[in-house]
């Protein structure tokens, strides 16, 4: 690849530099919500009526484990499920997921089926680049992770396929729409090999659907769809095989929302029952505020549209530079939702150019990060997270980051 004359080594050196000398501090390590967007949600807050769910349940009292009815309904149509197959939590879908992969460690899955901890080896399924927390909690609980490559499509099928066939795989733990941070959303025809192949009767899909209606564009043409793993899991025969789970921490407040698991009737159940004496119930003041804020699909779609509004400019800017300044250097996602671009370096330059970025006051989510234990084999993803900064701020990092990459590939003799 050829450079200009003002990108030989001196010169991005000097433009580093030069960018260095502004003594910024800007912070892109996480996918967070702009305060704007929490702003959309602040009406939530003002609960004037009474505190009554639909079933007469007064929610500032013990009650209702599994969930308020109206709460359970609209993420049993976030999920595709009856109602009846939801279990509505707290504030974080992450603990649902922790909790449920512990259950399965200390108990099995299903009543019947050995603890996972008592395996000498229970491995996880982990389409990379992923998302750092998941293979985190499997660390937590003692889970083998098994990175496995996404396509374009979705994961490697004919190797999760191949590797499923072995019982000591219990399982895989992915982000199935607008991935974290791939931007991949998995096809039909992934999601209906995942449901339909030979696994472990304990197999289990923790689909981590974080970012389900969480969509860029309002045209459904420039939408991703994903078909419901449930339904195809029940198709194939295999309906206790799909845990799923989302939350409203990108729909309403970050750490503040309300998440949900649902699964087959058996699943729920056991879930159920292994909650009993892990809490009363869940904050059901907050699932009421979110029910009565988005009681249905069309008004959580009026939402996002909200939130779009505001963050799609900054995902154009970003992808506009990288197209303008890294075309031919580099390759990257062009999602079209969810909260991550998904950049690939040049092979062995991406710890060098997230730590040139932090020398000059930007902090990048760490190079390694999307996959198991921080090992990127080809030194080469950096996941950038465009939707916190103020738009001014990310020009500045996007004035930056093509330095920063250029400056890498050049020290590695990759630029010429
Ligand atoms: C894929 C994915 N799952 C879960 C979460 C966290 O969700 P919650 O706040 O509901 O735990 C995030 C947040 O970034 C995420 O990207």
């Amino acid at each position: 690849m050829n450079m200009m004359n003002n990108e030989t080594l001196e010169g991005l050196r000097a433009s580093y530099e030069a960018f260095k000398a502004r003594g910024l501090k800007l912070d892109m390590s996480r996918g967070k919500p702009d305060a704007a967007q929490l702003d959309l949600s602040r009406p939530m807050l003002d609960m004037r009526e009474d505190f009554l769910s639909e079933d007469g349940a007064d929610t500032r009292n013990y009650g209702d484990p599994l969930g308020i009815p109206e709460a359970r309904r609209l993420f049993g149509a976030l999920l595709g499920v009856p109602a009846g197959q939801v279990i509505v939590g707290g504030n974080a879908s992450l603990n649902l997921i922790f909790d449920a992969l512990s259950r399965a460690v200390l108990h099995g899955p299903l009543r019947g089926d050995t603890p996972w901890g008592r395996l000498p080896h229970a491995k996880i399924l982990c389409p990379v680049p992923g998302y750092d927390w998941h293979f985190g909690m499997c660390d937590t609980l003692g889970l083998e992770t098994v990175p496995i490559p996404t396509r374009e499509d979705g994961p490697d099928m004919d190797m999760i396929e191949s590797m499923a066939r072995d019982p000591a795989v219990k399982g895989m733990i992915c982000v199935p729409m607008y991935g974290n941070p791939s931007g991949v959303t998995y096809s039909d025809a992934v999601v209906d090999r995942l449901a339909a192949m030979e696994a472990a009767p304990d197999f289990r899909i923790i689909w981590d659907n974080a970012y389900c209606v969480h969509h860029l564009y309002p045209e459904e043409a420039r939408r991703d769809h994903l078909k419901n793993l449930y339904a195809a899991c029940a198709a194939a025969g295999h309906e206790d095989r799909a845990l799923m789970f989302t939350s409203t921490s990108k729909m309403t407040f970050a750490g503040g929302g309300v998440s949900a698991m649902a699964g087959s009737p058996k699943n729920i159940a056991r879930q159920a029952e292994l909650m009993t004496y892990q809490l009363v119930c869940y904050d059901k003041v907050n699932q009421l505020r979110h029910a009565r804020f988005l009681p249905d699909l069309e008004a959580i779609e009026a939402h996002m549209m909200k939130h779009a509004a505001i963050i799609r400019p900054k995902f154009e800017l970003v992808l506009g530079v990288m197209e303008k300044e890294l075309s031919g250097i580099a390759r990257w996602s062009r999602p079209r939702g969810g909260y991550f671009i998904c950049f690939f370096a040049p092979k062995g330059c991406a710890k060098r150019i997230v730590s040139l970025c932090a020398e000059a006051g930007v902090t990048l989510t760490p190079a390694g990060s999307p996959f198991p234990h921080g090992f990127d084999p080809d030194d080469s993803v950096i996941r950038i997270a465009p939707t916190y900064p103020p738009l001014e701020e990310l020009r500045q990092v996007m004035e930056l980051f093509p330095v920063a990459v250029k400056l890498a590939a050049a020290e590695k003799g990759v630029l010429r």
